[in-house]
């Protein structure tokens, strides 16, 4: 059975608050404390130099003022980046957010973190978790901690660095198919993190009963995901999770 060392809320926010701020930046997390939620799910990967930063593509020019891609840019280069005007006005000037920037403002707003490795097509999943899983644990207590990605590689290189006791792992579905446990069990895994539109009853029964923490991303119509609390999810990751404070299971 997987022992639960994190303690998961019901609700974290997607990238920060996503909805409401630029995603993976400073200000989306400091908008999701100041709605009341207290964990965040955010993208890692590694500039070219090595430097961590907090980021989803493997291109600046969706979430940025500039174009490239990430492996291109080094430190001072990021550093120029606007990564809030795509937004809106009030976010210009918002910086692409290094790891251990935002690490600090975690741990200054008290918060819990999610942090998800995001292994891009041509880039090193040894680099990325090198580069960022002593730093994480550095900064973060175990109980606000949760690393997670879909690179089966990147995780098992993860829990070579730090032991299940210190480090919540949660491996990403897309559908949860026959090889889940497995999965789960090579990296000695405690959550399963799922696509909420492809995820069935059975499936979830079956997560729950085999002692995982069954979290669900991005769900964003709160009136829609009713059935699966019933199925026994723990947690949602939502873009605007403070639409769900009004349709949580009690217990
Ligand atoms: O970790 C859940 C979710 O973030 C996975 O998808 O593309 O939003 O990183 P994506
Ligand atoms: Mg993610």
């Amino acid at each position: 059975m997987p022992h639960s060392v994190n303690t998961l809320p019901r609700l974290i926010a997607h990238r920060g608050l996503s909805a409401h701020a630029p995603e993976n930046t400073l200000a989306a997390v400091r908008a999701a404390h100041e709605a009341g939620i207290n964990w965040v799910e955010l993208d890692v990967q590694l500039l070219g130099d090595g430097t961590p930063v907090i980021w989803h593509d493997a291109t600046v020019q969706r979430c940025s003022d500039q174009r490239g891609r990430l492996a291109d840019l080094d430190l001072p280069g990021a550093r120029k980046l606007d990564a809030g005007r795509w937004f809106s006005d009030t976010f210009r000037g918002e910086p692409m957010p290094t790891l251990r920037d935002m690490l600090a403002l975690i741990e200054e707003l008290n918060m819990g973190l999610n942090l998800e490795l995001k292994v891009n097509p041509g880039r090193s999943s040894a680099a990325l978790v090198d580069g960022v899983v002593p730093t994480l644990l550095d900064a973060l207590p175990t109980e606000r901690l949760l690393l997670s990605s879909f690179n089966d590689a990147a995780l098992a290189r993860a829990r070579a660095v730090a032991p299940a006791e210190r480090l919540a792992i949660g491996v990403l579905f897309e559908g949860i198919d026959r090889d889940w446990q497995v999965r789960c069990e090579t990296v000695n895994a405690s959550s399963v993190i799922a696509d909420w539109t492809r995820l069935n009853q059975r499936s979830a029964q079956q997560v729950c009963e085999r002692g995982y923490q069954l979290v669900c991303y991005t769900a964003n119509d709160p009136a829609a995901f009713a059935h699966q609390w019933e199925w026994g999810v723990e947690s949602v990751i939502s873009d605007d999770p403070a639409s769900f404070i009004g349709y949580l299971p009690s217990a």
